[in-house]
């Protein structure tokens, strides 16, 4: 567990805030927070109607291990809001049975009511006070034999590597990585804490509680390595790319599954705030979430618009949907190139395959609709038999035809 002095470094107490620079986080939301709820609101749902099928009573364990108040103060629905309108939707089929861990109390307390309001409504939502190092262990004993989708969004450091790896993928079942089964991790990983931390190596200043903190981030990162990567960088946007990559392979190597990496910003031209980090050990969760992600991207793109301003002829939002269509069209022609590529190399190939191949460039942006209509083109110029008609993951892409010698 971190002591107070290696939160303040580790950006906890400085955290995201609000549009109004002088208030605090939960008042209102930024944008770097629309995209990573958009994408828990449309991620959960597919993956719980998908992994839950196989699991006994249609039950699928959720965790959010740093929870905060629930809700904004404004209203705006915070992750476990989300969640719990989530579970409400899918009640009919499926039991999202929810536990939300917050160690603040006065956030604990909107939790808390939040949560009993849910499951007085017959949600099964448990809103647990204090550390989820605390709380984990009794959490994954729920979760046996039941599919178990972790949310991890601290401000600065949170679980370390070992208990990510060992203790939540470790004690899940190894028979199998689907249905019950299923382990799926999204995590913030804070880029802030990457820079405010990573400073703290050049810094000549003996900053209280600087060697816990390094420290700190050791166990975040499983070893000291991300020191290397942070001094061998050339600036901070290169540390927080070398090192957000170095930890995602070390855990999915770990773990034996796939990630995926989402940057998160509050305007397109700022830094990164965080990465969003997804862990899955199966291919259909790659695929889904990779979805997910990119319709997101779409709220996300709409929340970073100016607001309308009255009496003005041109307002931002005017031109939203052509500048959609002109990056969709910049997508296709990517993916298409792409598909080119492995025509080339392999022939006749299945989408289902290559997902990161053909999604090359435009990871976490484009996704299925996109994959579909640069195939059509394809098919339409005469470069493939295959129409791009049907379920998108199936399509078997062959090389174009043989020109005949003259
Ligand atoms: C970024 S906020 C969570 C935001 C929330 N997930 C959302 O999207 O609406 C992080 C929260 O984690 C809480 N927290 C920090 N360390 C914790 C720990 N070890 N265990 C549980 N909660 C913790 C903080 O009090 C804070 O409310």
């Amino acid at each position: 567990m971190l002591d107070d002095d290696v939160l303040d470094l580790s950006g906890e107490s400085a955290g995201e805030r609000g549009l109004d620079s002088s208030s605090p986080f939960f008042v209102t939301k930024k944008a770097a927070a629309v995209l990573k709820h958009a994408i828990l609101d449309s991620y959960v749902v597919p993956f719980a109607s998908k992994v839950g099928r196989y699991a006994p009573d249609g039950r699928v364990v959720y965790l959010d291990g740093y929870a905060g108040p629930g809700r904004y103060e404004d209203g705006t629905p915070g992750s476990p809001a989300l969640i719990l309108d989530s579970a409400a939707r899918i009640a009919g089929f499926r039991q999202l049975d929810c536990y939300f861990v917050e160690r603040a109390p006065k956030n604990y307390q909107s939790l808390a009511a939040l949560v009993s309001e849910a499951s007085a409504q017959g949600l099964a939502a448990h809103a647990l006070k204090g550390h989820v190092e605390k709380h984990l262990g009794q959490i994954l004993d729920r979760a046996a034999g039941a599919p178990l989708f972790a949310f991890l969004d601290p401000f600065g450091l949170g679980l370390s590597f070992e208990t990510l790896t060992q203790q939540i993928f470790g004690s899940r079942s190894v028979h199998g990585t689907t249905g019950r089964h299923a382990t799926e991790v999204l995590l913030n990983f804070d880029a802030n804490a990457v820079r405010r931390i990573g400073g703290l190596l050049t810094s000549p200043k003996d900053t209280p509680g600087k060697p816990a903190t390094l420290r700190a981030m050791d166990a975040a990162c499983g070893g000291s390595w991300w020191r290397e990567e942070f001094l061998a960088s050339q600036n901070n946007t290169e540390a927080v790319r070398r090192i957000t990559t170095g930890f995602a392979d070390r855990v999915a190597r770990a773990v034996r599954g796939g990630y995926w990496t989402i940057d998160v910003r509050n305007r397109a031209h700022h830094q990164v705030a965080y990465c969003l980090v997804h862990f899955s050990r199966h291919k259909e969760g790659m695929w889904l979430f990779g979805e997910a992600a990119s319709l997101a991207q779409v709220e996300w793109r709409r929340a970073c618009l100016p607001p309308p301003e009255e009496g003005t002829l041109f307002n931002a939002g005017d031109t939203f949907d052509d500048e959609e269509e002109q990056r969709a069209r910049a997508w296709v022609a990517r993916i298409r190139k792409n598909l080119e590529g492995l025509q080339q190399q392999l022939g006749t190939f299945t989408i289902d395959d290559h997902q990161s191949e053909i999604l090359a460039g435009v990871l976490g942006q484009a996704r299925n609709k996109h994959i579909r209509a640069a195939v059509k083109q394809l098919h339409k110029d005469g470069m493939t038999s295959c129409n791009g008609v049907g379920d998108v993951r199936r399509l078997r892409v062959t090389p174009p035809p043989q020109r005949r010698q003259p």
